[in-house]
């Protein structure tokens, strides 16, 4: 076992202490934990190679997935982990979010990057603000990774907040152009942060006006002028209303987009607040009140299931000219998540509370699990 496994299986085991303290220092004592054990999984090595069984293998916009489970925007924004998380089997890599700038990220009440888990619930709250080190270093990184057959590479961008629209839209096409000529495979372009100014809502009744603009800058100055096949995908929150669903996919495929991601973290934390178990309540509340921020986890399943159902079965009825794919993201943990997107034709799954949840119990074999159950 190495040694960010034994330390991810022990503090899975004291985690449950956390709800238990004062919150203040649970939430404390998780987001720092949390740093520590991301420089060991980062540097972690493993001297086995797990490759996904031939049936999970997908050909999407004409690019090979060897299986539809990857990991979600945040876990390696800076372009960590690449060969380890290669080695491990997961289907592709997403880096980032990245912005044009070198983001520090939030800091209060003295904690820098304020997340914590809510261990009886499968859930978690961050209000990070995209700390990361900028589109320019990170194009760096993946423009020198060595590519492999089956694992596509993926950048995640969001439009760097607080600068003014026509400048920060500039750098966010900057930015696509770094990553085009770095070599990824295909993009997500983050409209759905909820810890930074900016985000769209998206709840019903109005589609975000702001961000039909910004997304037909976006289809513009870039999309109408790639010369590769590059998908553009859009992350959503979770909270998106499904009675705006047919307006928004209708003008995410008019503007030239290439798919969906439903979604990101929640900030419904009255709807949420009903699935976190009674003895993390008290967590739960300090933390949304004194931070806010977005939740991941099981409070996720339901609805990103059921926006990426709707998105999946509408555009199918759309017959579109080009490829459209769904995304879901929130709340996968195990095989029967992926097996219940499959039945619903969704065919790419990311993780990422569900991920580090899988980790704790199985460490680096954490896909070969899903697989062998779900073949
Ligand atoms: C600590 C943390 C950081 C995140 N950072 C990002 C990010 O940079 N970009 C993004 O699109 N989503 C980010 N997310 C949201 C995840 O990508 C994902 O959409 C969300 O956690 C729901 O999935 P889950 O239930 O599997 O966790 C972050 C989530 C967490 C917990």
């Amino acid at each position: 076992m190495t040694f960010a496994e034994t330390i991810a299986r022990l503090e899975k085991k004291t985690r449950i202490l956390l709800p238990k303290i004062n919150p203040s220092l649970a939430s404390r004592i998780f987001s720092s934990g949390r740093k520590y054990f991301l420089k060991l999984f980062y540097s972690d090595d493993i001297n086995f190679k797990i490759e996904p069984p031939e049936s999970l293998k997908k050909k999407l916009w004409d690019i090979e997935f060897r299986s539809g489970l990857f990991n979600a925007a945040g876990m390696f924004k800076n372009g960590e982990a690449y060969y380890l998380t290669y080695k491990q089997g997961a289907g592709a890599y997403l880096a980032g979010t990245t912005t044009s700038n070198e983001r520090i990220g939030n800091i209060k009440n003295n904690i820098l990057h304020p997340f914590v888990a809510y261990p009886n619930s499968g859930a978690a709250s961050n209000w990070m603000g995209l700390p990361n080190l900028g589109n320019e270093k990170v194009a760096k990184v993946i423009s020198q990774f060595e590519k492999f057959q089956g694992f596509p590479i993926g950048i995640s961008l969001s439009l760097a907040p607080q600068i003014p629209f026509d400048l920060a839209m500039n750098d966010l096409i900057a930015g696509m152009e770094m990553f085009d000529k770095a070599g990824v495979d295909f993009i997500e372009l983050n409209e759905s942060c909820p810890n930074v100014p900016h985000s769209s809502s998206n709840k019903f009744p109005l589609l975000d006006s702001q961000m039909i603009d910004r997304l037909s800058f976006v289809s513009e100055r870039f999309l109408k002028k790639r010369n590769r096949n590059l998908p553009v995908i859009v992350k959503f929150s979770c909270d998106t209303s499904l009675e705006l669903l047919p307006e928004l996919l209708r003008v995410i495929i008019d503007s030239h987009f290439d798919g969906v991601n439903f979604g990101n973290t929640s900030t419904d934390y009255d709807n949420s607040r009903e699935i976190i178990s009674l003895k993390d309540s008290k967590l739960f509340d300090y933390f949304t009140t004194i931070f806010g921020g977005g939740i991941s986890g099981k409070p996720l399943k339901e609805k990103s299931l059921a926006l990426s159902a709707f998105a999946t079965d509408f555009v199918s009825k759309m017959n579109t000219k080009s490829e459209f794919h769904v995304i879901r993201t929130g709340g996968i943990f195990d095989e029967n998540d992926i097996k219940i997107s499959s039945s619903y034709n969704i065919l790419l799954n990311q993780w990422f509370t569900g991920y580090f949840e899988a980790f704790s119990k199985f460490g680096h074999h954490l896909y070969d699990k899903i697989y062998k159950k779900i073949t």
